[in-house]
C-alpha cells in the first residue's frame, strides 16, 4: 500500500468535509419534518418540470454556458451577460473564489456564525479562516472585522441575510468592507424572499473586487436541481471561466431556472408562504419564558434558549426523538450554549415543530419540579 501522505496536500486532515448526515436520515426516513437544511418546502412548478422534460430530449448534446439566460439574469439588474457566470448553485460560486483568491497560509475573514461551507472550502485551499463574533444582538461586528483585517487577508465574506442570524448587514456597514478594496464576496442567498429589498449589484459598477452570489435553492425551492449565478466586473467573470469546470449547469438545470425567472408570481407566492411561516414561528416560540427568536428575513429562524437553561442541543434530540422534526443545534456563541435554528418546513411541519418545543418546556418544567 503506498503512503498517501507522502504525496497529498500538507493541510488534507485540516479539512472536514461539509456534513451531509442529516440529509442521508431525512432521505432514507421520508416521514421526518426537514427543518434542519434551509430548503423550501414547497415544490418546482408545473412550468418548471415541463421545461426540464423538455430539455431532457436534448440530454445527448453537451450544454453552452447559457448566454440567452445569463442576458435574461443580466437584465434584472441593468448589466450585461458578460456580468453573469451560472453555477451548479452557488456553493460553486464559494468553490471558485477560494480557488480564485486563497493560496496557502491566506486569511478569508468571515462573521461567526455564518455558512460553515465558506470556512471549509476555505480550508481546502490551505486558507486561514478567520472568524469575528457578531456582537451579542447577532449584527455583524463592523469594528473588530476591521481590526482583524491583515495583509493576508484576500477575502472578505458578507452573507445577507446572514445564514443562521437572518438579519441584513446595513448599508453603511457593507461600505466599511467595501472601501478596503480587498475581494468581498457578497451572499444574498436570500435576498428573494424580500424582494422589497434591493440587491448589492449596483456596486459592482464601481467596484471590480466585489462578487455577488445568488441561488435558486432557497425562494425558487430548486435546491436539488442545482442552479446559481455570481455577478461581478467583465474581468472577474473571465477569472471565474478560467477555473470553472466546462458543462458546470445542466441543460435540465438551466432550462428550470430559465422557466422559474419567468414566473415571478410563483416566486412572490413561494416567499409570502415562508415569511407566514417566519411570523408564526417567531410569535409563537416568543411566548415560551427565556426563549428568544431572532427575526429572520430569510427561510429559517435562529432562537436562543440560554435564558431559559437548556441548551439548543437539548431542544433538537428532544424534538426528533418525539416528533421526528430535526432542526439544527449550534456551538456555543459568546459564552451561550443555547442557540438552534428551526428551518421553515410546511405550515403543518411548522406547527408540530412549534407544539413539540412548546410540550419540551412542559416536560423540562415538570423535571425541575420533581
Ligand atoms: C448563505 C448560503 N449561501 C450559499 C448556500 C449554498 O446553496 P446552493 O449551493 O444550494 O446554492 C447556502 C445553503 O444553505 C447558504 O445558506
Amino acid at each position: 500500500m503506498a503512503d498517501l501522505k507522502r504525496f497529498l496536500i500538507p493541510w488534507i486532515d485540516d479539512i472536514k468535509p461539509y456534513d451531509t448526515d442529516d440529509l442521508l436520515i431525512a432521505w432514507s426516513r421520508p416521514e421526518l419534518k426537514r427543518m434542519m437544511i434551509n430548503e423550501n418546502p414547497l415544490p418546482p412548478s408545473e412550468k418548471v418540470l415541463q421545461a426540464i422534460v423538455e430539455a431532457a430530449k436534448m440530454g445527448n448534446r453537451y450544454p453552452d454556458n447559457g448566454p440567452r439566460l445569463r442576458a435574461k439574469i443580466a437584465k434584472r439588474y441593468d448589466l450585461g451577460p458578460e456580468n453573469v457566470y451560472i453555477s451548479h448553485g452557488s456553493s460553486e460560486i464559494i468553490d471558485i473564489i477560494m480557488r480564485l483568491f486563497v493560496t496557502p497560509g491566506d486569511e478569508v475573514l468571515l462573521p461567526h456564525p455564518t455558512f460553515s461551507l465558506y470556512g471549509i472550502r476555505a480550508k481546502t485551499c490551505g486558507g486561514k479562516v478567520v472568524p469575528v463574533d457578531m456582537t451579542s444582538d447577532l449584527q455583524y461586528d463592523i469594528p473588530a472585522m476591521l481590526r482583524a483585517v491583515t495583509p493576508r487577508t484576500k477575502l472578505i465574506i458578507i452573507c445577507t441575510p446572514n445564514n443562521p442570524t437572518g438579519d441584513f448587514i446595513s448599508d453603511e456597514d457593507l461600505m466599511k468592507i467595501v472601501e478596503l478594496g480587498i475581494p468581498t464576496l457578497i451572499d444574498e442567498a436570500y435576498l428573494e424572499y424580500h424582494l422589497e429589498h434591493e440587491s448589492k449589484a449596483p456596486l459592482l459598477r464601481r467596484y471590480n473586487h466585489l462578487i455577488v452570489a445568488h441561488t435558486f435553492s432557497k425562494a425558487y425551492g430548486m435546491a436539488g436541481i442545482r442552479f446559481g449565478y455570481a455577478l461581478g466586473d467583465e474581468k472577474m467573470i473571465q477569472y471565474f471561466r478560467k477555473v470553472q469546470i466546462p458543462w458546470n449547469t445542466s441543460l435540465l438545470s438551466m432550462a428550470a431556472a430559465e422557466a422559474a425567472l419567468d414566473e415571478e408570481d410563483e416566486l412572490k407566492r413561494k416567499a409570502a408562504y415562508n415569511n407566514a411561516g417566519v411570523d408564526y414561528v417567531c410569535k409563537e416560540l416568543s411566548k415560551i419564558p427565556g426563549l428568544k427568536p431572532y427575526s429572520s428575513n430569510g427561510n429559517y429562524v435562529m432562537i436562543d434558549a440560554t435564558d431559559a437553561g437548556v441548551t439548543g442541543r437539548a431542544i433538537v434530540d428532544y424534538v426528533f426523538e418525539k416528533d421526528g422534526v430535526m432542526l439544527k443545534a449550534f456551538t456555543p456563541l459568546r459564552g451561550r450554549g443555547g442557540f438552534f435554528r428551526v428551518s421553515l418546513g410546511s405550515h403543518e411541519e411548522n406547527s408540530i415543530c412549534v407544539q413539540s418545543i412548546k410540550r419540551f418546556f412542559k416536560d423540562h418544567e415538570r423535571e425541575k419540579k420533581g
